[in-house]
């Protein structure tokens, strides 16, 4: 059996053909404009994403044999308006656009966090789609007046491959309409957006077919009408699923410019603290918690390349010798921090330096630092009752080995490292694999298709010198918080 993993990215599509014995067959990418404004404004043409995808897909789809299924990861939290002639309204305003602050200001304190809470689970972020609905309720009314359908991106794309309007549940959870436990829109948040559900996608699973390639759609991208459209998830819940992070126990930890800490979960719990946790549905039917640092493998890089001037980071880090007894420490805040402060306005910072402090020592301290800042997001998950051993590491940052140490040995797990680093569209692969019945679920297919390299288990010497480090780390933000307020308004 051939499937194809659709994975629709900010900068770019990225298609994968996959057989069942989890073999990468082709690969494809097609880039698109992303529009991004001084203001904060970051927007792309849905049109662009289909244009791009339709070609990538003649491209993989040529001489490779009949595909029995796709499926998608998408970005998350876009939102695309459609008219009731199916046309595009204006272009999609995306998870990183910032233009929704007086928006997400109302919801969390006029509506208030714990209305969010209790009726999505989460509360509102700029890059969610709620406050995105209403930003475009008050500034352009003209054409929310207009707006018959909303959808997420990967669902845009589905949509004009199947016509079939449909969403899942764990890219739904980004709207910040989704009543996450219960899996249903929250009347309550549609009531609050003034939006109703029939402007709503209907919800399936992940792996579910949603339908078959319309004839219009086939002629279009080389697909055959026999193949399934299976509606897949977002990024960050479709990635997981490429590295296997699918039961209790497991979490990925992401060390890309941001790091994103994912941990499979059970049972649903919600974070109350103003660590805002997100808990969202994953892939596989279940529930997941995601914090994100926002300068993980993006603070090493400022540090060597930009600081250092170097790009030889194996060569920064070979003098490293101060493991689990490094007096310098590093708050990673260089792009303000998500998880666990919430603060926009916090900095990077160096603390401990004195006059034998050497440059490797310095090179610790950011790799530390970013790895602290996941510890903080680990130690509120674990707060919310997940049960957390073995995290499989990915992005960048995992190339170097004293980082996978370390992340073993800060966080206390065994770390693992797997075969493919394709993510998002290899997940995406196998969720088309399990809607087409090659596997009974997506724990069996993960099993199956994902085959761990390298494992790194925590020493218990340097865990507990790192467990003696982290409450300095942690005191450092609160000493300082009140200098970064004072340096942002000067
Ligand atoms: C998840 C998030 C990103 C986007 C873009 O909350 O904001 O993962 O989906 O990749």
């Amino acid at each position: 059996m051939i499937t194809v993993g659709i994975d629709i990215g900010t900068s770019a599509v990225k298609l994968l053909a996959m057989d069942e014995k989890g073999s990468v067959l082709r690969t494809v990418f097609r880039e698109y404009p992303l529009y991004m404004y001084d203001d904060g404004r970051s927007e792309q043409d849905p049109d662009d994403w289909w244009n791009q995808t339709a070609d990538g897909l003649k491209e993989i789809c040529a001489g490779l044999g009949d595909v029995a299924a796709v499926s998608f990861s998408g970005q998350m939290h876009g939102l695309v308006a459609l008219d009731e002639n199916d046309k595009v309204l204006r272009r999609a305003i995306l998870w990183n656009d910032q233009r929704t602050t007086a928006e997400c200001d109302y919801l969390n304190n006029k509506i208030g966090r714990e209305v969010l809470l209790e009726n999505a689970a989460n509360v509102a972020l700029t890059g969610f789609t709620a406050p995105k609905i209403l930003w475009v309720k008050n500034n352009e009314p003209e054409i929310f007046a207009k707006i018959k359908k909303i959808m997420l991106p990967k669902d845009y794309i589905a949509y004009k491959l199947s016509g079939v309007f449909a969403t899942d549940y764990s890219d739904a959870s980004g709207m910040l309409l989704l009543d996450v436990k219960n899996q249903d829109w929250s009347d309550k948040m549609l009531e609050i957006v003034g939006v109703k559900r029939e402007q709503l996608a209907k919800l399936f699973h992940s792996y579910e077919a949603v339908g078959n390639v319309t004839a219009e759609a086939a002629v279009a991208t080389g697909l055959p009408t026999s193949a399934k459209v299976i509606i897949g998830g977002g990024d960050q819940a479709v990635g997981a699923i490429g590295s296997g992070i699918v039961s209790e126990g497991m979490c990925s930890v992401s060390l890309g410019t941001s790091g994103v800490l994912f941990v499979a979960a059970e049972n649903f719990a919600v974070d109350k603290s103003p660590a805002a946790i997100h808990a969202f549905c994953h892939s596989t039917g279940r529930y997941h918690f995601m914090g994100v640092t926002l300068a993980a493998a993006g603070s090493n890089k400022w540090w060597v390349e930009e600081v250092l001037a170097t790009t030889d980071h194996p060569k920064e880090q070979q003098n490293i010798n101060k493991v689990g007894k490094n007096p310098v420490f590093f708050l990673p805040y260089l792009s303000g921090e998500r998880t666990p402060h919430n603060d926009p306005q916090a900095r990077g910072a160096f603390v401990g330096m004195n006059m034998t402090t050497t440059r490797a020592d310095m090179t610790l301290a950011v790799m530390e630092g970013v790895t602290f800042s996941l510890r903080d997001i680990l130690s509120r998950v674990r707060e919310l009752g997940a049960k957390v051993d073995t995290a499989r590491i990915i992005g960048g940052g995992a190339k170097s080995p004293i980082w996978c140490q370390l992340t073993a040995d800060i966080l206390r797990l065994k770390v693992e490292k797997i075969q493919t680093g394709e993510g998002p569209a290899f997940g995406a692969a196998i969720l088309a694999m399990v809607g087409a019945g090659a596997f009974p679920t997506v724990e069996e297919a993960c099993k199956t298709l994902i085959a761990v390299t390298e494992s790194y288990a925590p020493c218990e010497e340097t865990a507990q010198a790192y467990d003696k480090r982290y409450p300095i780390y942690t005191g450092l933000y609160n000493a300082l918080k009140d200098s970064f307020h004072a340096i942002a308004k000067a």
